[in-house]
């Protein structure tokens, strides 16, 4: 059935399909969060007062509207509830841009090259998050379908290499078949279209304007030969396709940014054998033998990737972390989490860099199991 009218009281979106329509909000969801949004913080509201707003919000329009504070302190407990992240020490400074008057595609998408204007800041990196509107009963909001704001295309062969990121394939096949031009030739960085959907489920695409794309190339302390590879990589992680959801209410499009941990880029994005898989190539200029696996080649080849990147961003003035640094800040705030009698859920291996794992105080220990019905929290990504 296609919704006209009301159901349950509130008001539904007319011609929006029953299983992409949003449910109504969980009156108890939203009063957990009210809970602790005061036991945490000191609105001036009185709780009571609040929770009779909100209920009587809901019964009227399947959905309540937070205040500036909760949607604040909502997001950051989202973040401080991620248990992949190992950033987590600023969870309080997250800087909220609070745009959840906007629905329009067109709208999100110049907003959300606003987000990258404003988390970058020449290098200086800011942790942002950007809230569009919520879904309602009465109107679907807007979804990014890029998995981050900047992300490189994937342009596959017809011999089934692939130029670029290999784990944009699908969403640059995707793209091309809705109109984007792919560059000519395809190059190993062309930063990929907006993808946005409307409350109509319509999709349409907005380029990212060149000046917004903040990009660190890459070099070596020691080796002038790496600058002539013509490696780079964007300054700024700003995932976007994680729902967000805070007392009941989701935000499908919320795209949030921290900054690099150096491992990211040098021991996944340009290494792992289904993305840039450069290490063969490194480790054959370093003069390597890569005839057998027990001469490490790997392992050596990996470590001067990551030296450029930390290096170069470093060179740049570009805000990043590095692998065993931020493992001991993670461990501060462990500590900070138990002193506030919190769980602090975390998840190993997301934990553990991806390189020199024993070597970081991560590694010797255990972490309370992730909850999956902690809230708020960033969900699953939707599906592209
Ligand atoms: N690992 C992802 C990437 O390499 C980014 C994930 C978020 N990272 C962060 N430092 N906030 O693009």
């Amino acid at each position: 059935m296609t919704g006209h009218g009301r159901s349950g009281g509130h008001p539904v979106a007319p011609g929006v399909p029953d299983e992409r329509r949003p449910k109504a909000v969980d009156p108890a969801a939203a009063e957990e969060f009210l809970r602790q949004v005061y036991a945490e913080t000191e609105p001036e509201l009185p709780l009571r007062d609040r929770l009779r707003q909100v209920r009587s919000e809901i019964d009227r329009r399947g959905v309540y509207t937070h205040t500036a504070h909760e949607l604040v302190f909502g997001t950051r407990i989202a973040w401080r509830n991620s248990a992949r992240c190992i950033g987590r020490l600023y969870w309080q400074s997250l800087q909220v841009r609070d745009l959840r008057h906007l629905h329009d595609p067109a709208d999100v998408a110049q907003e959300s090259v606003g987000h990258l204007r404003a988390a970058t800041r020449g290098g200086r990196i800011r942790s942002t998050i950007t809230v569009f509107a919520p879904d309602a009963p009465a109107r679907p909001g807007p979804r990014i379908r890029n998995d981050q704001l900047v992300r490189y295309a994937g342009h596959r062969n017809p011999d089934g290499s692939v130029v670029g990121d290999p784990s944009q394939v699908e969403f640059t096949d995707r793209v091309v078949g809705m109109g984007w031009p792919r560059s000519q030739p395809p190059g190993r960085f062309d930063v990929l279209p907006l993808l946005i959907t409307g409350a109509d489920g319509r999709s349409r695409l907005f380029d990212v304007p060149p000046d917004a794309v903040h990009e660190v190339r890459l070099r070596h302390p020691e080796h002038p030969w790496f600058a002539r590879l013509g490696l780079r990589w964007h300054s700024v992680p700003a995932i976007s396709n994680m729902p967000l959801e805070i007392g009941g209410v989701v935000y499908p499009a919320a795209p949030f940014n921290g900054w690099y941990l150096d491992t990211e880029i040098g021991a996944r994005n340009l290494a792992d054998p289904d993305r840039y898989d450069l290490l063969p190539e490194i480790a054959k200029r370093l003069g390597l033998d890569t005839r057998s696996v027990r001469t490490m080649w790997k392992d050596r080849a990996m470590v001067e990737l990551v030296r450029a990147v930390t290096y170069s961003f470093d060179a740049d003035g570009v805000t990043m972390a590095d692998h065993h640094t931020e493992s001991e800040r993670f461990l501060r705030h462990l500590e900070k989490e138990e002193a506030a009698g919190r769980s602090c859920p975390a998840d190993w291996s997301w934990i553990v860099p991806p390189m020199s794992g024993s070597q970081t105080p991560v590694f010797h220990r255990y972490y309370d199991e992730p909850d999956p019905d902690l809230r708020p929290a960033f969900l699953e990504p939707h599906r592209i």
